[in-house]
C-alpha cells in the first residue's frame, strides 16, 4: 500500500486487513479512553460538587459566628438594638452603589458587622460612662481600632475585612485616628462606613444626649462633608437614603 493509496482513501482496494485490524483496535482503544475519561470527570465532578457544599456551609457558620459575635458587643455595649443590623445592611448597600464587587462586600460585611470589635478591649467603666470622658479615658477608647486590628490580622480569612474595624474612625480631613489617614488613603468601605455608623448613632437616644431629628442629621452630614466624611459617599448617602 503507497502513501498516496491511504490519501485517497483505497484502504478497501488495498485488501490490507491488517490495516483494518489496526483501525478496529484505534477505535475500541479511543472508545475505551473515552469511556475512562467520562468515569473520571464524573467522580471528580461529585467530589467537586461535594467539597463546593462543604465549603458554602463552612462559609455560612463562619458568617453566622461573626455575626453572632458582633451582637453580643452590641448588647453588652447597650448601644441601641438593631444599629448593627441597620449599619451593615446600609454599609453593604452603599458599597454597591459606590461600585463594590460582590466578592469584595462579603469582607464589607463582616468588616461592618465587626466595626467595634476592638472595644471588647476597652473596660465596661469607660464603654458604659455616662458622663463625659476624661482625657486618659478617651484615649483608652480611641486605641479601640488598632485592637481590632491586632486581634482579627492574625485570622488570614477576616484580615481582608479589616479596613472597617481599622479605618473607620479616620477622617476625610487627616484629623482622625489611629493612623491620621487623609483622604482616598482611608479605604473606601471605611469612608462609607463612617458616613453610615453616624447617620445611625446619632439618630439613637443616649444616656448623654437625646437623639438627634432627622433634619438635624441630614444638616450635619452635608455640614461635615469634605472635613468628616468624603464627599463623595455623603452625596450618593442622601441620594439614597434622604427621599425614604
Ligand atoms: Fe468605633
Amino acid at each position: 500500500m503507497t502513501a498516496s493509496m491511504i490519501a485517497e482513501g483505497n484502504l478497501e482496494d488495498t485488501g490490507d486487513k491488517r490495516v483494518m485490524s489496526s483501525n478496529i483496535q484505534s477505535s475500541s482503544l479511543l472508545d475505551k479512553t473515552r469511556a475512562a475519561l467520562k468515569r473520571w470527570f464524573t467522580g471528580n465532578r461529585e467530589e467537586l460538587e461535594s467539597l463546593r457544599n462543604a465549603n458554602h456551609s463552612l462559609t455560612q457558620d463562619f458568617d453566622a459566628i461573626i455575626e453572632a459575635w458582633a451582637l453580643a458587643l452590641e448588647m453588652s455595649k447597650q448601644v441601641g438594638e438593631g444599629h448593627i443590623r441597620r449599619v451593615t445592611d446600609m454599609t453593604v448597600e452603599m458599597a454597591r452603589r459606590m461600585g463594590l464587587t460582590e466578592g469584595h462586600i462579603v469582607h464589607v460585611r463582616r468588616g461592618a458587622l465587626l466595626h467595634d470589635i476592638g472595644e471588647m478591649n476597652v473596660p465596661d467603666a469607660i464603654l458604659l460612662k455616662v458622663d463625659s470622658l476624661l482625657p486618659a479615658e478617651r484615649a483608652i477608647l480611641r486605641k479601640h481600632p488598632a485592637y481590632a486590628y491586632e486581634m482579627l490580622s492574625s485570622i488570614e480569612s477576616l484580615r481582608p475585612a479589616l479596613d472597617i474595624p481599622y479605618c473607620h474612625h479616620e477622617n476625610w480631613d487627616g484629623k482622625g485616628y489611629p493612623r491620621g489617614l487623609k483622604g482616598e488613603e482611608i479605604p473606601l468601605s471605611a469612608r462609607i462606613f463612617a458616613v453610615v455608623d453616624t447617620y445611625d448613632a446619632v439618630r439613637i437616644d443616649r444616656p448623654y444626649r437625646k437623639a438627634w431629628s432627622t433634619q438635624q442629621t441630614w444638616d450635619y452630614l452635608a455640614q461635615q462633608a469634605g472635613v468628616l466624611f468624603d464627599p463623595a459617599v455623603v452625596s450618593v448617602f442622601i441620594e439614597t437614603y434622604k427621599k425614604s
